[in-house]
Formats: structure tokens, sequence, C-alpha cells
């Protein structure tokens, strides 16, 4: 653990896979069930901690090995998709380890987005669905991240949901494959409404007037808040 816990920017150290790395930045998580963030650094290497050892023994022996097991089980069926963080393996049962994508949230980011990044973006969440994994939470603007050369990344799969993607499961994927795609269409209106026609605006307006009657939607969004809150 590192040797002091300050937020943002103060470089201590602490130390991870047996060696010393400097913390660069650590987000202590304020509720009980999420765990603190540490982005640490070391010759050329960057990684992320995510790390329950400091919370509540709820979270630090039941709540924090499940979600990581769970977020790590996700990223394994990913590994190879780009611009998505690759699992580095576990400190310890409730402190996982992975790759630090090299940029900043979306919506922190001050310089323009490029022509092509939802293109991009919408490439990805192909790609997570074709391996069965609907991320589900790309409405939420701190799991969407632009990379150092202006490229979209995806991280947090805590929310995120695995199917196999066989014949049986393949059109419930496809169902549920709309959710993060409206969920990015709707930041591309946000972020480039010059790129956005009417039409698409449109399509997304029925998507959401759709889901309002969607029981499961309202199921998701209780859990969901549920979690956020504690
Ligand atoms: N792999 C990563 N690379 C860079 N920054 C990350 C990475 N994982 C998390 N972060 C930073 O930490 C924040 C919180 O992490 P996240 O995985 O979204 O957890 P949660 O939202 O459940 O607290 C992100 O919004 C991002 O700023
Ligand atoms: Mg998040």
């Amino acid at each position: 653990m590192p040797e002091t816990s300050n937020d943002k920017n103060v470089t201590t150290k602490a130390r991870f896979l047996g060696k010393q790395w400097d913390v660069v930045r650590k987000i202590k998580a304020a509720k009980a069930l999420k765990p603190d963030i540490l982005i640490l650094s070391r010759k050329e290497q960057d990684l992320v901690a995510k790390d329950f050892r400091d919370k509540g023994w709820a979270a630090r022996y039941l709540w924090g090995p499940l979600n990581l097991m769970y977020e790590k089980f996700l990223l394994n069926r990913l590994t190879g998709v780009t611009n998505i963080p690759q699992v580095i393996g576990l400190e310890d049962y409730n402190c996982l380890l992975i790759s630090r994508i090299d940029g900043e949230e979306i919506k922190k980011h001050s310089a323009p987005i490029s022509a092509d990044y939802f293109d991009k973006l919408l490439q990805i969440a192909d790609k997570l669905h074709a391996r069965g994994v609907l991320h589900l939470d790309l409405g939420h603007k701190s799991n969407i991240m632009v990379d150092k050369n202006g490229a979209p990344a995806i991280i947090d799969f805590n929310s995120s949901l695995y199917l196999p993607p066989n014949a049986f499961f393949r059109p419930l994927i496809r169902l549920l494959a709309k959710v993060d795609k409206y969920a990015i269409l709707r930041l591309k209106i946000r972020f480039r409404p010059q790129d956005s026609n009417p039409a698409e605006k449109k399509r997304i307006e029925n998507f959401l007037r759709l889901r309002k009657f969607w029981i499961f939607d309202k199921l998701l969004r209780k859990l969901t808040n549920f979690i956020s809150e504690y």
C-alpha cells in the first residue's frame, strides 16, 4: 500500500508485484463498495490497481474479491482487443492490476474530439459484443477515454454482462448490444453535434422511449443506483 494516501498527482511509493512503484495518482473511493484506484508507474511501465484492501470488511472480503474476479473474467474474454485494459495479475485476492490507458476520461478531455472517434468507439463496442461482452455502462462518461493519440478506449467492466457468443445467445446479445450502441450515439450527439443527423437523433429518442417500458431496464437502474450509492 502507498506510504501516504493523498489524492491526485502526488507521487508516493508503493509495492506491487514485489517491486517499488511511483503512485502517480490515487483516487480514494468515497463509496464503501468501490475500489480505490491507484495509477502506478515504474520505468517505462504504467499500471492501474483496483484495490479493496483499505475498505470495510464486507468490501474487503466479500464484495471486492467477487467484483474483481468478475471484472478479471470479463477482461480475459477481451484479451487482444486494443484500447481495452489488459489483465496484468492479482496483487492480492482483493486487488487487481490492469494495464493503464494513457489518456483521460472523455468528460475531462478539453481538446476537440476527432471526426472518426465515435466510429472507432463503435468498432471497439462491436468487438466486445462479438466476444459476448455487453458493457452496459457506456453512458457514464468516466468509462470512456481518449488516449494520447486521440483514439477511444473503454474501461470499467464492473457492470458488464457476459453471454456466450453462440447461436442460442446471439439474438439476445444483438438486442442488448443496442444499449451500448445508443449510449455511444448519445455521446456523439453531445461531443460531435455537427456529425449527428436528425435521423440518428430520432432513433435515439425512439430507443429511449421504448426502453422506459422495459422492465429489465428499471431493475438494472435500481441495481446500479444501489451499487453506486454504497
Ligand atoms: N485502465 C485504466 N487506465 C486509465 N485510467 C483508469 C483505468 N481504470 C480506471 N481508471 C481511472 O479510474 C477511474 C475509476 O475507474 P473505474 O474502473 O471506472 O471504476 P469505478 O467507476 O467503478 O470507480 C476511471 O474513470 C479512470 O479515470
Ligand atoms: Mg467507472
